[in-house]
């Protein structure tokens, strides 16, 4: 059965990317945060994306209109009930997560199916709290939503057949490209990606080569669309810093630990794009790389 109204929970980066989604789909969509002030942000961000995709000729204006008038905000969790899907992006710490699902499972009917977005904590482990463990999946989409085709859904030892099933067609009703995978922290995505982000950091530390060399060796060496560490600026260095800790935790292996300078520009509150600064600085026109991090200067001499 198709879904006719989603509840995504947070709507910071992600979560505004979802909703926004799913409202662009067609599907009733409420979003839930938990103050004005982050809801009114997070509305307004999906609002000019909105904007820029009417403005680039990709959506036409009526569209946009129809969009937001399916989306709804609130900071209210009665407002999520009859919601048939639940679909969680808030800030990765499990017991949030935790506390904000035992609410909802206080408010949603027992055939709603509650998803998560994390990018590294067990499925297996939040699907337990609830009251719903067989009606639990994880819905692992990337950034920048909206554009991104992909969406990993995750199925766990006490996931129902038809709930995965469901899923998946939840996938090709919001237009994204499904593919299926066990609940191993990192899914598929971020097994292989985060190693490979963490990587191109040492490359920099042991003075492989300067932050604009590795970006362009990347892409213009593999087609990447971003080089490693503008893409690490744009997904965020806490969070990188956040995901590779868990890993390292789960599997014990060098390549997931978090490299030294990576931590320091974390302690720096060097978080990317997000805070003006990572491994370029992002305050002029352009985003210029910081070269002083490894040691290099203007021009590429040590
Ligand atoms: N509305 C509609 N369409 C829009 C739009 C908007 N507001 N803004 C851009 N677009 C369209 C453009 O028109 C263009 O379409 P076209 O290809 O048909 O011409 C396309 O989107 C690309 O836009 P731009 O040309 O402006 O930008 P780029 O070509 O620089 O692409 C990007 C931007 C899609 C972000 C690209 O750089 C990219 O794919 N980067 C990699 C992102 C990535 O790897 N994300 C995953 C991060 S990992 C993650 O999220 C997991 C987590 O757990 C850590």
């Amino acid at each position: 059965m198709a879904i006719r109204k989603v509840g995504v929970l947070g709507c910071g980066l992600m979560g505004s990317g979802i909703a926004q989604t799913c409202a662009q789909s067609g599907i009733d969509t409420v979003v839930l945060e938990v103050s004005q002030p982050l809801l009114d942000k997070g509305l307004a961000a999906i609002d000019k994306f909105l904007k820029a995709g009417v403005e680039r000729g990709k959506l036409a204006a009526s569209d946009r209109e129809g969009t937001l008038a399916r989306l709804k905000g609130t900071t209210q969790h009665a407002d999520l009930s009859g919601c048939d899907l639940i679909i969680e992006a808030v800030i990765e710490n499990l017991d949030r997560k935790r506390e904000i699902f035992a609410k909802l499972d206080a408010v949603c009917g027992p055939a709603t199916i509650f998803a998560s977005n994390t990018s590294s904590l067990s499925i297996t482990e939040l699907a337990a709290a609830t009251k719903r463990p067989q009606r639990f999946i994880g819905l692992h989409f990337f950034n920048p939503v909206p554009l991104m085709k992909l969406v990993e859904v995750v199925r766990t030892i006490m996931t129902d057949d038809a709930v995965f099933q469901e899923a998946l067609a939840f996938a090709a009703q919001i237009h994204k490209t499904a593919i299926r995978t066990s609940d191993r922290t990192g899914f598929i995505v971020n097994r292989l990606l985060v190693p490979y982000l963490l990587d191109s950091v040492r490359a920099l530390e042991e003075g492989v080569g300067s932050i604009q060399d590795i970006d362009e060796a990347m892409k213009l060496g593999c087609g990447y669309p971003m080089g490693p560490l503008t893409l690490l600026d744009f997904v965020g260095l806490d969070t990188t810093y956040f995901i590779a800790n868990v890993f390292f935790e789960e599997f014990r292996e060098p390549r997931f630990a978090p490299p030294p300078l990576l931590k320091r520009m974390v302690m720096a509150g060097y978080h990317g794009r997000k805070s003006g600064r990572g491994f370029y600085i992002y305050s002029g026109d352009r985003p210029v790389p910081d070269n002083a991090l490894s040691g290099l200067r203007e021009g590429g001499s040590r």
